[in-house]
């Protein structure tokens, strides 16, 4: 069984064959952080633009490389939302049409659940499936979700973010320093050059929810260091950086960053990686949960990972491959093939929605 899959929610195209739900036959990725970067995050309309001239190369490539034809195909998945809906058109308009042409089934993908299937298709593969319950944590740059994941793939939402995502807050401190978009792998490279006790941050206690998240807080309090601090002139000296190199090296980053700030950075980072375990042991307990997922771009984030195998969760901890973390097209195919078995296919007139749901 093979399935095509399509992913256009944010600033990446991308296109992969998936076979049986566990062989990652293809995965092409067109990036638009060049586009972006210049702008300190995602300019909806750049974006559509850059979706309109990438999907059709992007998908020949995908299927150029996995040596599959239109008509080998069993289904086509794309995601239907949640993102940004001229993105998502894009991608889902594109699927739609090749779907009509060749008669195959649409299957609509939401994006979350394409970040949970990442985790659930590799672990298959390396012949350690992922058991049920299971707890994900699906943090990325637009989500800071926590799922109970029971067996057939039914999901309970357990807490959230009620203000920025993981990644969100990433972006804004490396913009507010002066860094290039996205922040979290340029501060996850800088971080391990700081002391992470350097500066203490605190979390304000939920009312209500004890699982949610809040980083806006810590992104305020990081604001007040750096005014503090009188930083102006080495934020501009790295904004100038920038300007003449849009992707600085970050042996090039850490020219033109003092300890303090490098301090500063990994004491962030630290902040956010204990919100981020502290609330999924918790959740994974509440549920007794036998497998946790860690997914999302943030996934990616070398201190997450190591803190994680130390956290001393009562199960095994899976995270994605990186290619896997961040958005692709593998992760959309992968959640479809469940939906294909329950012939769970869409109908061509299917709207996507920037404010999809999981549960
Ligand atoms: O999953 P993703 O590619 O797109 C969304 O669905 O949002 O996640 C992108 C987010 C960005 O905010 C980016 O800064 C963050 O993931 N990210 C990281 C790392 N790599 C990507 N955050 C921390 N450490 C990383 N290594
Ligand atoms: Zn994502």
């Amino acid at each position: 069984m093979r399935i095509l899959g399509i992913e256009s929610s944010c600033d990446e195209t991308a296109a992969s064959v998936v076979e049986d739900g566990e062989t990652v036959l293809s995965s092409v990725v067109a990036s638009q952080m060049s586009t972006h970067g210049k702008y300190g995050g995602v300019v909806p309309e750049l974006a559509s633009r850059e979706h309109l001239r990438a999907i059709v190369p992007v998908v020949r490539e995908a299927l150029e490389q996995a040596g599959t034809r239109l008509q080998d195909l069993d289904a086509i998945a794309a995601t239907v939302g949640p993102g940004l809906v001229g993105s998502l058109l894009v991608g889902l308009t594109y699927a739609k049409s090749l779907c009509f042409a060749r008669g195959l089934p649409l299957i609509a993908v939401n994006h979350i659940e394409g970040h949970i299937h990442a985790v659930v298709m590799e672990s298959k593969r390396a012949g350690t499936p992922v058991e049920f319950p299971a707890m994900a944590l699906v943090v990325s740059g637009g989500h800071t979700h926590l799922f109970e994941v029971r067996e057939g793939f039914e999901y309970r939402l357990l807490g959230k973010t009620r203000d920025d995502a993981a990644g969100e807050a990433f972006d804004k401190v490396a913009k507010l320093l002066g860094f290039g978009y996205p922040g979290g792998p340029i501060i996850d490279r800088l971080a391990p050059h700081g002391d992470q006790s350097a500066v203490r941050f605190t979390f304000a206690k939920m009312k209500g929810n004890a699982l949610d998240f809040s980083f806006s807080g810590l992104k305020t309090a990081v604001l007040r260091w750096v005014e503090a601090q009188d930083m102006e002139s080495e934020i501009e000296t790295r904004r100038a950086v920038r300007r003449d190199k849009p992707a600085p090296s970050i042996e090039e980053w850490l020219a033109v960053t003092p300890q303090r700030t490098l301090d500063l950075l990994a004491s962030f980072q630290h902040a956010v990686i204990v919100e981020l375990l502290t609330r999924a042991r918790s959740a994974a307990e509440g549920m007794e949960a036998r497998t946790v997922i860690v997914s999302g771009g943030v996934a990616c984030n070398s201190g997450l990972r190591v803190a994680a195998t130390s956290a001393r969760f009562a199960c095994p901890v899976y995270f994605p491959s990186p290619g896997l973390s961040t958005d692709n097209a593998a992760m959309i195919a992968a959640a479809a093939f469940p939906k294909l078995a329950r012939r769970e296919f869409a109908s061509l007139d299917i709207a996507a929605e920037a404010n999809l749901t999981l549960t």
